[in-house]
């Protein structure tokens, strides 16, 4: 008997959603049999242009202008959620109620209350739910855990996390919902978020903050003329208005297991388009990487020959988690990147919808998401604070 199909709809076809909605198109290509036909139901967007536009590159049914209309399709059985971050609780809330499954983008929500809401809405219902964080999938970061965790880099020691970017250093250039917020939904929550998310994917939960600073440098940028995507550079007016959060965020944290780390995130970091990297050093060993060079890392460990010793570089192929089966070329070095691991992402989704026994791990959950928003926020009152130590809650623990 033919399967019935898995229906999803994308909902926001901004920088983000458009990735989504290319992850769902290629979900059958990667890591083999085992998902029902995917039927590729909706793609809205408030801007409908936008939607249409995404709806006919990645081969969606229709395109529609409000998310409502895909939350009341009783034919959609899972949604991603790509918009602004103050509107995750609201789609996600009534998605949930009307039965569907969710993937949200990070940070989880806008505030720490809209987080908590949304757990407690994910706990009272029978779905799943999902939060987008990408770097999870990244073939070099996974095979850096494995290193971790089989302990070839000994006791840790020292994680150091960054994440540069450059999107916000054009004085002109306009002022979107990134924009605003208050402290904390600035750099901060909009990328520091992510390397938050690969710290505690490597070494474990972290457990407090301390000694935050947050600088705002452009304090008034101006308004858009009209619908900006992602970091584009639009056509703005003479009219400004006020950034509500941070360019910049810096400060230390400690894990459960007593790893200090250092953290720095900037929106505001010439030459670096999207510079997430980390070391993690170990007393046996360590380990390096750099997403502009997606597809390599650097590991150095206890070589017995004093002459040899240095750092490797480890190009990724078939040997490494997510590679194999999850591309065209099953070869090492023919690189890969960004769409890649939101394939990945997506077919995580899915196979927990479906329950395929799956190469892949789960996705990080709500409650994950909502971890990772406490400490944000921590970091928001450490620095409020003058750089006092915030404990933040334990977290809900999850696979
Ligand atoms: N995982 C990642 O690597 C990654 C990367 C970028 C962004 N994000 C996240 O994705 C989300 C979206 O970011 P983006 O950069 O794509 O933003 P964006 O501004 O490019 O796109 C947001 C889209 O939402 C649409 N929209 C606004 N209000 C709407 C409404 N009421 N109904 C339907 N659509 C509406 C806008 O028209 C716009 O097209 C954010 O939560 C962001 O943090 C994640």
């Amino acid at each position: 008997m033919p399967q019935r199909p898995l229906s999803v709809a994308v909902i926001g076809a901004g920088m983000a959603g458009r990735s989504h909605a290319a992850g769902y198109r290629q979900v059958d290509t990667v890591f083999g049999e085992g998902l029902p036909p995917v039927r590729l139901a909706a793609v809205a967007d408030a801007n409908e242009q936008l939607a249409r536009d995404a709806a006919r590159r990645y081969g969606f049914e229709k395109a529609v202008s409000s998310w409502e209309e895909v939350v009341e399709d009783r034919s959609i059985d899972a949604v991603s959620i790509v918009v602004g971050n103050s509107l995750h609780r609201p789609i996600a809330e009534a998605a949930i109620a009307a039965g569907k499954h969710v993937l949200c983008e990070k940070p989880l929500a806008g505030s720490l209350e809209d987080a908590r809401a949304m757990v407690a809405a994910e706990e009272r219902a029978d779905v799943v739910t999902a939060v987008g964080y990408t770097y999870r999938r990244s073939p070099a970061i996974a095979a850096i855990r494995d290193h971790v965790r089989n302990r070839e880099l000994g006791e840790l020691t020292l994680f150091d996390g960054r994440y540069w970017c450059d999107y916000a250093c054009d004085p002109r250039g306009p002022l979107t919902w990134r924009y605003r917020g208050g402290p904390g939904s600035g750099a901060l929550g909009d990328i520091g978020a992510h390397v938050i998310d690969v710290g505690q994917f490597l070494c474990g939960p972290v457990v407090s903050v301390s000694g935050a600073v947050l600088t705002t440098h452009i304090a008034k940028r101006p308004l858009p003329l009209g619908a900006v995507v992602g970091h584009d550079a639009a056509p703005v007016g003479e009219e400004m208005g006020e950034v509500e959060n941070e360019d910049t965020a810096v400060f230390s944290a400690r894990f459960e297991s007593g790893l200090s780390a250092s953290f720095s995130v900037s929106r505001t970091a010439f030459g670096m388009p999207n510079g997430l990297a980390f070391d993690v050093h170990g007393l046996d060993g360590r380990a390096s990487f750099d997403w502009h060079r997606p597809s390599e890392y650097l590991v150095d460990d206890r070589q017995p020959e004093a002459r040899t010793r240095g750092a490797r570089q480890v190009v990724v192929g078939p040997q490494m988690p997510y590679f194999a089966g999850g591309y065209p070329m099953q070869a090492p070095g023919v690189g890969g990147g960004n769409a890649e691991m939101f394939v990945y992402q997506c077919r995580a989704f899915l196979d927990q919808i479906v329950g395929t026994p799956d190469p892949l791990p789960p996705n990080a959950t709500f409650a994950d998401g909502l971890h990772t928003m406490q400490i944000v926020q921590a970091v928001v009152q450490s620095a409020q604070s003058g750089g006092a130590a915030i404990q933040i809650p334990a977290a809900i623990p999850t696979h």
